[in-house]
């Protein structure tokens, strides 16, 4: 059996990769609570996603997955390709735990980033350009507890093979905990900037290289705003601020919660960068966070888009480590957010990110529905004008007495999301929750732009100011959509289309 186990890795290892068998759709993709427009691995496991970047055509990600399991382990980067962001095409995993037939590297293979040496600055590729991955080696030495440096890999077939750099690892600060290396390359000084975090001190770090291979340590960034959990997964990208000329660089980073307590979420500081350092324009600025929701971690934006300067698009893990090993999935458990367009505005509070689902979603729809509107996979409009209203919102995935709300409170100026009677809350006695977030009305009124997508729901407050992405799992099979108001009147419009799946 074992035998047959290497044969087949061997195989993998030699031969040109194109779709997964292994991962193949086949029968997949309708079991309940299965995501119809979101990525999700046909099976297993998948939590961070990785190195995504846009190549010749093809946006790849690349993900956190277990091969041989539905819970969290033996991580390895899953892959997979989309040239429109929605359909989705399996690939065999790109690094794996399995030792590599190169160098007998066998370590994990946790986050990290992919980029495009288009003028092969690495000298590790073929022709003139190649793909490099910068990933945490995850050491689990005998005796000697864990280690974590940073390492490459390449692929001169489009993402299709990869290879792990014989002279792993390029970044070794000695340390238990340091990892998630995101790269970019960045024009004014012609060199790659690499940042990543010492989780447990709350710094992010940044060096630059000329060669993706030696890395030199230029500076480093915290601890500032939410420190109340251990950090991961920064990013830092530029952005233009609405339609002038200023600019700014964001840096991101997974870690606390809006919520606070046991959950994790994703904050974001607005601030400039000067090739070697990260400067917030207020340190003193409240935490600021990408998603109100539960199911919003490890975000992380393309590399290497076509109009890189003006765009950033993220993804990230619907999901909470709270509970992310219980949801009650199967063959796979995990997924991915909708990928979105980020972008930066000048508002009254300062320069905020305001997101929004990608245009091409649009070619999904599958039909308005007029009338009664019911379903589990859905996209809604909802326009609501408070009027005398107290409490006002809309229920959804509702059938007898479950459903779950997402209400505007005029009072406090809070959008909530309560999923306290969604469903299946059993599964983790931290799953049912209610999630609130500041949002002030607009001329008297509030938009949601909401996506229902069987078990994932990911909510867009006016015009993206703010979101909110939470996980529910439904028992019931109607899944009506209600307005409602209480202790006054208020004003609906609901606009509703059917959403069609892309596997
Ligand atoms: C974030 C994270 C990363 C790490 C990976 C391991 O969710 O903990 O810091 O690289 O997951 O799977």
């Amino acid at each position: 059996m074992k035998y047959i186990f290497f044969l087949i890795l061997l195989l993998m290892a030699c031969g040109r990769k194109t779709t997964s068998p292994e991962l193949g759709k086949d029968g997949l993709y309708t079991e309940p609570y299965r995501p119809a427009f979101h990525f999700s691995p046909a099976r297993n496991w998948t939590n961070d996603p990785n190195g995504p970047v846009y190549y010749k055509g093809e946006y790849h990600i690349f993900y956190q997955y277990n091969p041989y399991g539905d819970t969290w382990g033996h991580m390895t980067w899953g892959h997979a390709v989309s040239r429109d962001l929605m359909h989705w095409e399996h690939l065999t995993p790109a690094i794996g735990e399995y030792p590599d037939p190169l160098t007998g590297d066998s370590t994990m293979v946790f986050s990290g980033t992919v980029v495009v040496d288009e003028n092969n600055t690495s000298g590790l590729c073929r022709g003139k350009d190649c793909m490099v991955a910068v990933y945490t080696s995850h050491v689990h030495a005998r005796g000697e507890g864990k280690r974590q440096h940073e390492s490459l890999a390449f692929s001169d077939d489009d993402g299709r093979t990869w290879k792990r750099y014989d002279k792993n690892p390029v970044l070794d600060i000695q340390r238990k905990d340091f990892r998630d290396p995101k790269i970019f390359w960045y024009k004014p000084q012609n060199k790659w900037v690499l940042v990543l975090v010492v989780p447990d001190l709350h710094k992010v770090q940044c060096y630059e290289s000329r060669n993706l291979t030696q890395w030199k340590y230029v500076s480093e960034f915290g601890p500032l705003g939410d420190t109340s959990k251990i950090w991961e997964c920064p990013d830092l990208f530029e952005l233009p601020v609405g339609n002038s000329d200023q600019r700014r660089w964001i840096l991101s980073l997974s870690g606390s919660h809006p919520q606070g307590s046991t959950f994790v979420g994703v904050q974001y500081f607005v601030g400039k960068f000067d090739g070697s350092k990260f400067t917030a324009d207020d340190p003193k600025q409240k935490p600021l966070y990408v998603d109100y929701g539960k199911d919003f971690y490890a975000g992380i934006v393309y590399n290497h888009l076509p109009e890189e300067n003006n765009q950033a698009i993220m993804i990230s893990w619907a999901n909470n480590w709270a509970y992310a090993n219980k949801t009650p999935t199967s063959p796979w458990r995990g997924a991915m957010s909708m990928p979105r367009e980020l972008s930066l505005r000048q508002t009254g509070e300062g320069i905020r990110l305001f997101q929004k689902p990608p245009d091409t979603l649009r070619s999904l729809r599958d039909g308005e529905v007029h009338g009664e509107i019911s379903g589990k996979q859905l996209e809604l409009e909802v326009e609501i004008t408070l009027a005398s209203a107290k409490e006002a919102g809309i229920k959804i995935l509702k059938s007898g007495d479950e459903e779950t709300i997402i209400g505007y409170r005029v009072e406090s100026g809070e959008l909530f999301f309560d999923r306290t009677h969604s469903g299946n809350v059993s599964f983790h006695k931290d799953f049912a929750s209610v999630e609130s977030l500041k949002l002030n009305p607009v001329k008297g009124k509030i938009k949601l732009h909401i996506f229902i997508d069987q078990s994932i729901v990911e909510v867009f407050a006016n015009d993206g100011e703010e979101t909110i992405s939470d996980l529910v799992f439904i028992t019931k099979d109607d899944a009506k959509v209600e307005t409602y108001s209480k202790n006054g009147e208020a004003t609906f419009k609901v606009k509703a289309w059917r959403m069609k799946s892309v596997w």
